[in-house]
């Protein structure tokens, strides 16, 4: 069957227009939300009712993905022994990482968040999410097939579950050990899977801090051409105007051969 066979058209399920300055004070809302999102690397041990998680990941999955191909998996690991395990794989990776592996200057850029090897949030957590991007995955009627931009579909999907986590009243971390490999073993995921992220969730722990360089967003700035170096200024000069002049008046043909002797031999466009 050709592709053009399998679609199917159906009308637009859910869109609902909203007036202009309903639209305006949504967007505002979900700005206000957003703002208060802050990662959070000091987790409470207060556990968090497993549905809760899964709706989120079910929030996520609604994000937009290549050909329609769902190339994500998302591990939920609650289990201590296995976020334990985790922690183990996670600090070996992370000690070479900051000594030295990282180099000089990754580590001078992470320097104002306070971060080190030490991974305790692992551990204390109620609740790890770990994002693998699949290559290849079976489609619902179980054929394997290869998947199209993983890298921007995983990630649009992780934007969409932190924002649903946010939502729901969880903090969250964005965690990316460096190498993290390991995780597919741990989770049992084909090597070929690609671990993304480590999403730690859960509440924050009293009195949790954050770095205050984490407050730094970009503002939205208006470019001007001056900036890209580009001078607009006009280059044309106006020397005089004049009407075109008036026209003449035609005159009538009595036959078409006329009128194509006249092409001919007069206007000589023939
Ligand atoms: C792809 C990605 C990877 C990240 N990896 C880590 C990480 O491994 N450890 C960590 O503490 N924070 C990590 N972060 C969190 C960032 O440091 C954090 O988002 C940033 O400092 C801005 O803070 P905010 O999320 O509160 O706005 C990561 C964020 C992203 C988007």
């Amino acid at each position: 069957m050709t592709s053009t066979a399998s679609y199917q058209p159906v009308p637009l399920p859910d869109y609902r227009e909203l007036p202009l300055e309903e639209m305006r004070a949504n967007a505002e809302a979900v700005y206000t939300e957003m703002r208060a999102r802050h990662t959070v690397r000091d987790f409470s041990t207060r556990p968090v009712p497993r549905d809760i998680i899964e709706t989120c990941i079910l929030a996520a999955g609604t994000a937009p993905k290549g050909a329609n191909h769902q190339p994500w998996h998302f591990a939920v690991i609650g289990d201590a022994a296995i976020k334990k395990r985790i922690r183990e794989a996670a600090e070996v990776e992370e000690r070479a990482f900051y000594a030295g592996r990282a180099g000089e200057e990754w580590l001078a850029a992470l320097a104002p968040l306070g971060t080190d090897e030490n991974k305790a949030f692992l551990e204390e957590a109620p609740w790890l999410i770990c994002i693998f991007g699949e290559r290849r995955s079976r489609s619902a009627d179980g054929v394997l097939r290869k998947n199209y931009y993983v890298p921007e579909s995983v990630s649009i999907a992780c934007g969409f579950l932190i924002a649903a986590l946010h939502r729901a009243g969880l903090v969250m971390l964005t965690h990316t050990p460096n190498p993290m490999g390991f995780l597919n073993e741990i989770c049992g995921r084909d090597p070929h899977d690609k671990p993304y992220i480590l999403m730690v969730v859960g509440y924050p722990k009293d009195g949790a801090t954050i770095p205050a360089h984490a407050l730094e967003k970009k503002p939205l700035d208006e470019k001007t051409p001056a900036d890209y170096g580009v001078d607009v200024a006009p280059r044309l000069k106006v020397l005089k105007t004049e009407e075109p002049g008036g026209r003449k008046a035609g005159v009538k043909v009595k036959s078409v051969a006329e009128l194509v002797d006249k092409l001919k031999n007069e206007a000589g466009v023939l």
